[in-house]
């Protein structure tokens, strides 16, 4: 079967509740035809607003992060009951600027990453390499860690998402070239595919994300081993995501 496209934008922490509502509106009719799934996903605090805003389009909603309890003593976290009540079908989880800034670790990710499955949501799980790593010829050695640690008990691949980022191109404006990050991606879903047999690892689809944008989507999206890709600032202009989206045009 194959696998069904996915671009998803990552706001990050951009947009008020208001301003969230406007750019989905504006994004609805450009996007009304489009063949891949597309989502969003939103600061938490505009996930009320966004749903409403997105109702009747085939826009998906996306939180960007979830906490691994199901509820408790947890100041400043939402769980992913709390995300499914509002509709939120996506959620990013281990996204490198939460593994920089935010204490984020492969074991916190594999938590999160079960718990979301758990609940029926479908994780956007990010991985990649640093420049240093690259440059020191690290790369492989890197995402085998973070695969192997971050998936640890994952039962069916074809319900989450893996987005390969390298941090180095991650709104920078330097993009990975599209060979590079088919290679990457081929080498991520060969080693899950070992590491992790039996479970439905060529079912899963997996995202390029680093400074893609309306310029470069054709290219990185023609690539046999890229299913889609995950957006950052590209995805605050509609214009510029709606480009994206119809990559195959
Ligand atoms: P960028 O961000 O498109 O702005 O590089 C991608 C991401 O961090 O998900």
């Amino acid at each position: 079967m194959a696998r069904k496209p996915i671009i998803a934008g990552n706001w990050k922490m951009n947009n008020t509740a208001e301003e969230g509502a406007a750019l989905v509106k504006a994004l609805k009719p450009l996007i009304a035809d489009a063949k891949c799934e597309v989502v969003v996903c939103v600061p938490a605090i505009d996930i009320p607003a966004v749903k409403k805003a997105i109702h009747g389009s085939k826009i998906k909603l996306g939180a960007q992060n979830v906490h691994f309890a199901e509820k408790g003593a947890y100041t400043g976290e939402i769980s992913a009951s709390m995300l499914l009540a509002y509709g939120v079908k996506y959620v990013i989880i281990g996204h490198s600027e939460r593994r920089q800034y935010f204490g984020e670790t492969d074991e916190s990710v594999n938590k999160r990453t079960l718990a979301a499955l758990k609940a029926g949501l479908t994780p956007i799980v990010c991985i990649g390499e640093s420049l240093e790593e690259r440059e020191s010829g690290l790369t492989e050695k890197v995402l085998d860690r973070q695969l192997r640690e971050g998936f640890k008990d994952v039962e069916d691949f074809s319900k989450l998402v893996i987005a390969y980022e390298p941090i180095w191109a991650i709104g920078t404006g330097r993009t990975a070239t599209a060979e590079q990050a088919n290679e990457t991606i081929a080498y991520i879903r060969r080693r899950v595919k070992r590491l992790f047999p039996h479970k439905n690892a060529g079912r899963m689809r997996i995202q390029y994300g680093g400074s893609m944008n309306a310029k470069n989507a054709k290219e990185l999206m023609a690539q046999p081993e890229i299913d889609g890709g995950l957006i950052g600032g590209a995805s605050l202009k509609p214009d510029d995501f709606a480009a994206i989206v119809h990559f195959d045009r």
